[in-house]
């Protein structure tokens, strides 16, 4: 048997390249190009890229391989997909669970991204009125405080950007998703990499590769190691069902470990260019590399200021970025709503508009966290920080620790040959030994040594 035995009832992907292009358009988004920068800035550089390469090579890519191949083989909402495939392997049904802390944690999550989000939106319309052309830094900075002390402003575009969101996943996977992003993507590279001769020839571009590839531990916290691996999770969509269910829509003849390789390299190419694009741009104005959630909005516009033709790739590059976070937050949510069409009969598009309106609304206890709510905290942290910092640096990680344990050995090894048709056994028992050993181990340290255990066993 090397087919899947089922189909499932939203569709499937019309070729091969679809799938490709719609995971890389989920995988590619605001982790790469805002939150990358951002973090690595603030978490001293260079070890802290090494760390989150090391992530991405020995625990995202057998879990990417891992959550595609449950997902085509179960061919339904996380959720369902876990509790079928539970029983088929004749193990307990709280597997299911899994499922449901995936679609918890893409209900968290879009509702902070579409805030974020909609920051790029605003820098669409300040690119078009030209605010930027021939600022300085301070003036930079300016326009992003304002923007956040905006609550108003903050919420419509918020607003906005869910409704867009909805809107797709309510036609459905095929109806819109899948052009969009075979063109969208590419673009947005070339627009990077645009940035990348600018950041060369006009910034400190030496000083910005040694910030970012060279290693100094001193500078990495404990914490800091967790970010970096819960950043694997987030920046591949890893951990939460949002790469199972798009592996639910995928052709069973199609080799699913190929494909995870392209999608790993595209994502990781797309966010060490944005680091090597930004960070030149830091050190030549003189800027802070631990400046926060805005250092993208607050360098960039910067480079467009200046260079030939800025307004125009500005605006480009804003406009693109939305699409990137837009094609990534539609499969944030698309795991909670095909539960609800599945499990409680309805259609897409009542499905839609409940999750659109649930997302709204603890979105704006993002948009307070940045204005009237900013002295709120719990555990040190804003309700901003709180919802990243649960969802990306725990929920994610322990999905995918998860999702590791359960292909890795609770699913016989029949099935895994099966779904994966693979001629190279030798690949495959490479993966293997990576998903129940190296991935499991690898979860375990980072986490127990973010507690300071670790260093107080040793
Ligand atoms: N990978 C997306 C990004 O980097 C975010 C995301 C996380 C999307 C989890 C889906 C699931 O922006």
């Amino acid at each position: 048997m090397s087919d899947s035995p089922r189909n499932s009832i939203h569709g499937q992907w019309s070729s091969r390249w679809v799938f490709v292009f719609a995971a890389t358009g989920s995988a590619v988004g605001l982790g790469n190009i805002w939150k990358f920068p951002y973090i690595a800035g603030e978490n001293g550089g260079g070890a802290f890229v090494l760390v989150y390469l090391l992530c991405i090579a020995v625990v995202g890519l057998p879990v990417m391989i891992a959550e595609i191949l449950l997902g085509r083989r179960g061919r339904q909402s996380p959720i369902n997909t876990m509790a079928s495939l539970s029983r088929e392997e004749g193990r307990s049904p709280l597997w299911k669970l899994l499922g449901w802390s995936g679609v918890l944690a893409g209900f968290l999550i879009l509702s902070y991204y579409s805030v974020i989000a909609g920051w790029a939106l605003n820098y669409v319309l300040e690119m078009v009125n030209g605010t930027f052309t021939g600022t300085s830094a301070g003036q930079v900075q300016t326009v992003f405080d304002e923007l956040l002390a905006d609550p108003l402003k903050l919420t419509l575009w918020h607003t906005l950007f869910i409704i867009v969101t909805m809107i797709v996943v309510a036609r459905g996977v095929r109806g819109g998703l899948e052009k969009a992003v075979m063109f969208l993507m590419p673009s947005l590279f070339v627009l990077l990499v645009i940035l990348l001769a600018y950041a060369m020839n006009s910034g400190a571009f030496i000083e910005g590769l040694t910030f970012l590839f060279m290693p100094d531990f001193s500078a990495l916290t404990r914490e800091g190691v967790l970010t970096a691996m819960g950043h694997a999770f987030f920046t591949l969509s890893l951990g939460m069902g949002a790469i199972m269910i798009y592996g639910s829509y995928m052709r069973s003849q199609d080799s699913i470990a190929r494909t995870a390789i392209m999608i790993v390299f595209a994502d990781t190419m797309v966010a060490l260019v944005a680091g090597m694009a930004i960070f030149p741009i830091v050190f030549a104005n003189g800027l802070e590399p631990g400046a926060g959630p805005g250092l993208v909005f607050q360098t960039l516009p910067l480079a467009f200021g200046q260079m030939d033709g800025g307004l125009f790739f500005g605006t480009l590059f804003f406009i693109l970025l939305f699409f990137a976070a837009w094609s990534s937050s539609i499969s944030l949510i698309e795991p909670a709503v095909t539960w609800l069409v599945e499990n409680r009969n309805m259609k897409r598009i009542t499905a839609s508009i409940i999750c659109g309106i649930a997302t709204w609304l603890l979105g704006m206890g993002t948009v307070l966290s940045f204005n009237l709510w900013s002295e709120v905290k719990w555990f040190d942290r804003t309700f901003f920080e709180l919802l990243d910092f649960l969802t990306a640096n725990i929920m994610l990680p322990l999905g995918g620790l998860f999702i590791a344990i359960f292909v890795g050995w609770s699913m016989s090894r029949k099935s895994k040959v099966a779904e994966m048709a693979t001629k190279y056994l030798f690949a495959f028992n490479v993966w293997s030994f990576l998903l129940r050993y190296v991935t499991p181990l690898a979860v375990t340290v980072v986490f127990l040594q973010s507690t300071g255990l670790l260093a107080k066993l040793i």
